[in-house]
């Protein structure tokens, strides 16, 4: 996942261990009222147009961020926001362009929005809606649809930040491979937005929801679930879940040892399977290069997957029996007719890679500006080379107070560099996302401050929005929380919490109270 993360262990408060061993995961990151312009209209022909030529086409092409038909310009997906129940459909900027998203951030101010519905840009109108209780799994809720501002083109669009419990399906698709016929797909998400639980998909499922059997899925799986040891490296790897196991070859589940897995921001995770013989797996960094093949050789020795029994539904975000325990993220994804030529997945790559994913920013740095990247510096006497970071523990991502300087690793200074957004629960204030793990805010719980996802709950919200003010020390700046507005941030014993000037927690001494909370809002360390 990120960098840094094993080396800073040693630094965790002790106080804060049982917090952070009791913690779930959770959530993400708030909008920017400010989007950089940049190009409207992408490089064509673009993935359903490359599928096309290469003569297996999309039957389902779903995407937050852009047009995948040049042609394209409809809805790419509806927003639900919750002080009215009404719905918004968001569009593009052009014909073949990306998704424009100021109408959204105009609609959902003040409230907080879901995704309802993600258009598929097909013919087949294969749209993908919240998904309902399956076999293994209570009805789902929909994905905050400001959790993971990203760019595209130079345009700042939104992700969908998939927590646990959530996730869309679509029983009743047309044109979709069933029992045994040839289909390729993609996803592009998140190396840093991942977890072993199952199962992040996006593909080929059940038409009831329950799990029917060996060959009944076939979707593209990203995650750390490692389905039966051996697993090499630490994931998280491009896998096929082809029901009742998550494959990398035809060893075996996961065991490939070729298949280490990819870890980038932007992660193209590919699948075609010929439905009686054969499947493949590529995996690339969306933001440049080309794929890797991962696998590419025979459907598992198991009964039941040669041939396949694709059932012709489609899942975002769960498995097939909607088990739920998964986490990712998702910018696109398409499901074609065929399987596809390796020349087709090449070129389609290069078209992702143009599209230029990023973590979206502005040219402002060092000011509480949305969009700005900023560093958060101590102001203690002896301790102003330390800064709020954030660093992996236990299973999620825990902020604490280090040093950094010149000869800290370029990964550590990446892990202290935060763009502001504005909050979550009051857009007045400050939600912080992590620059390097796109979609992970700082949010506090037990009044611990961690590097989460943003889950689309009130919660959720409040916990991840900071309300700037005069630092507490007479200059400088503190950061009073939006829904204990008596705590701050504070810096204490190498850790961070929010902290009352007097109070029951370790943290809420009164004694050097106004300086740890006091805080200098610095330039980025990492450009
Ligand atoms: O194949 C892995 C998972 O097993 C499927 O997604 C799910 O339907 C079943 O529980
Ligand atoms: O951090 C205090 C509270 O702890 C948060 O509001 C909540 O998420 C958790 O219970």
């Amino acid at each position: 996942m990120s960098s840094g993360e094993n080396s800073l262990a040693p630094r965790i408060p002790a106080a804060i261990m049982p917090l952070v061993a009791c913690m779930i995961i959770s959530c993400g990151s708030s909008s920017s009222s400010d989007h950089p312009i940049g190009n409207s209209t992408p490089p064509t022909p673009e993935a359903c147009d490359i599928y096309a030529a290469g003569g297996t086409p999309c039957v389902a092409a779903h995407s937050m961020t852009r047009a995948l038909f040049g042609a394209y310009n409809g809805p790419l997906y509806q927003v639900q926001r919750s002080s009215d129940g009404t719905t918004l459909d968001i569009g593009l900027l052009a014909a073949g362009g990306y998704a424009a998203i100021a109408p959204q951030d105009s609609f959902c101010v003040d409230t907080y929005c879901i995704v309802t519905r993600i258009y598929d840009q097909t013919a087949n109108h294969n749209d993908l809606t919240i998904e309902g209780a399956g076999g293994n799994g209570g009805a789902d809720v929909g994905a905050a649809a400001n959790a993971l501002p990203v760019e595209a083109g130079g345009n700042q669009v939104y992700g969908l930040s998939i927590s646990a419990g959530q996730g869309y399906r679509n029983d009743v698709t047309k044109g979709v491979a069933t029992n045994g016929q040839p289909e390729g797909m993609y996803m592009v998400t998140s190396g840093t937005h991942v977890n072993a639980g199952c199962c992040f998909d996006y593909g080929n499922a059940e038409t009831s929801g329950d799990d029917t059997g060996n060959g009944h899925m076939d979707a593209v799986n990203f995650s750390t679930a490692c389905w039966s040891a051996p697993c090499y490296g630490d994931g998280p790897w491009v896998q096929a879940d082809l029901e009742n196991g998550l494959f990398q070859s035809d060893e075996g589940f996961s065991t490939n040892a070729s298949n280490t897995g990819i870890d980038d921001p932007f992660v193209t995770a590919m699948l075609k399977n010929d439905g009686q013989t054969q499947f493949e797996l590529r995996s690339g960094n969306a933001q440049s290069g080309v794929l890797t093949t991962e696998y590419a050789g025979g459907l598992p020795v198991f009964p039941g997957y040669a041939p396949m029994h694709q059932e012709g539904a489609i899942v975002l975000g769960t498995g097939g029996d909607n088990s739920n325990g998964s986490i990712g993220s998702f910018f696109e994804g398409v499901m074609t007719s065929g399987f596809p030529s390796d020349a087709t997945e090449a070129a389609v790559q290069a078209n992702i890679v143009s599209v230029g994913y990023d973590t979206a920013t502005n040219a402002t740095s060092g000011t509480l500006a949305v969009g700005s990247e900023v560093s958060l510096q101590v102001t203690l006497a002896g301790l102003t080379n330390y800064y709020l970071r954030h660093e992996a523990a236990m299973g999620t991502q825990i902020v604490v107070a280090s040093e950094l300087d010149a000869t800290s690793a370029a990964s550590d200074l990446a892990n202290g560099t935060w763009v502001v957004r504005r909050g979550f629960a009051n857009a007045n204030c400050f939600s912080f996302e992590a620059r390097d793990q796109p979609g992970e805010f700082i949010r506090h719980f037990n009044f611990v401050l961690y590097a989460q996802p943003y889950d689309g709950s009130l919660t959720n919200a409040g916990d991840a929005t900071f309300c700037a003010m005069t630092g507490n020390a007479g200059s400088g700046t503190s950061f009073q929380s939006s829904n204990y507005p008596t705590r701050y941030i504070r810096q204490f014993d190498g850790g961070a919490f929010m902290a009352a000037d007097g109070g029951n927690y370790a943290w809420d001494v009164t004694a050097g109270w106004a300086q740890d909370t006091t805080f200098v809002v610095t330039a980025p360390l990492a450009p």
